[in-house]
């Protein structure tokens, strides 16, 4: 059986994305090391094929608009980094890549925060890849609903340093006021001219793929995860100045067929003062 719990496995489900994605000529995007993490998962799975077939099926389902996701992620990254931000933390990072895909300079730390089973899943099979970050690369086993602040300070963290935060599908899996506990950390470790990104994507909650996923991970019963329904607002509460940048206006220069036609769905960004 898997190693990995259900929520973990939704980062397997976002690898199986961008390996699908690499494979295509108009390709938004190239994960070389995503089919590689699919691999040993499914492999991981044998003995639970229904479940397998589940984790494909949600892949289909999320496929257009997660890669869409993932690509403009990877361009508010790299727009941070050439705007002078050194330091990332990735807050669920999952399978995540970006450390040795983005061709992020040597000078950026990137720190990798994510549940234990997760990192023993991930980091033997990067070892077993050979693959070397460009930039310096620490990745953290913490449970983000633990004290983990003092773990990634521990790893080297400087909390005198602007930093990007990435907040890219975990905290929705939180019950609210741990998603908020998460946040007054992270605003707690935070130098002036840090950034904060959240994948506050107003989801159709009633759409069945969405349906399908809560009953997956097993979060269908518990209705506060999150944020809140107004995460902006309640980041200025916390001092934060926020931006919100319409979805269909970012994943417009892509070329793919994702939008939502609603205005009030996309991201916000979030500078500390
Ligand atoms: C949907 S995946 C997203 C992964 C990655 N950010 C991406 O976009 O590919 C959610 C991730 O959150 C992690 N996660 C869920 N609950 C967590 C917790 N309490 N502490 C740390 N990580 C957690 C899971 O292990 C999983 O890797």
């Amino acid at each position: 059986m898997s190693v990995l719990p259900k929520v973990s496995t939704t980062a397997v489900g976002v690898a199986l994305i961008r390996a699908r994605e690499s494979e295509r000529e108009d390709r938004l995007l190239n994960d070389p090391y995503a089919r590689a993490f699919g691999d040993a998962a499914r492999a991981s799975f044998a003995e639970a094929p229904e479940t397998w077939a589940k984790v494909e099926q949600l892949v289909d389902a999320f496929y257009e608009g997660r890669i869409a996701g993932v690509r403009v992620f990877d361009d508010l990254v790299r727009d941070a980094v050439e705007a002078g931000l050194t330091q990332i933390v990735l807050l669920g990072a999952g399978l995540d890549t970006r450390a040795f895909r983005l061709g992020l300079p040597a000078a950026v730390r990137l720190f990798e925060v994510d549940v234990p089973e997760m990192v023993s899943f991930k980091e033997p099979i990067l070892r077993e890849l050979g693959a070397e970050p460009t930039c310096g690369r620490t990745v953290i086993a913490a449970d983000l609903r633990e004290d983990w602040a003092p773990r990634l300070i521990e790893a080297g963290f400087r909390r005198d340093v602007p930093t990007l935060w990435l907040e890219e599908g975990v905290l929705g899996y939180l019950p609210r006021e741990r998603a908020q506990a998460v946040l007054t950390t992270v605003t707690g470790l935070t130098a002036a001219g840090s950034r904060f990104i959240a994948g506050a994507l107003k989801v159709d909650e009633k759409a069945e793929h969405y349906r399908q996923l809560r009953e997956f991970v097993g979060t269908e019963a518990q209705p506060s995860r999150g944020l809140g329904p107004d995460p902006a607002a309640w980041l200025r509460e916390i001092g934060w100045a926020t931006e919100f940048h319409a979805w269909d206006e970012l994943a417009a220069p892509l070329g793919r067929t994702v939008a939502t036609g609603d205005p009030d769905t996309g991201l916000i960004v979030a500078t500390s003062p």
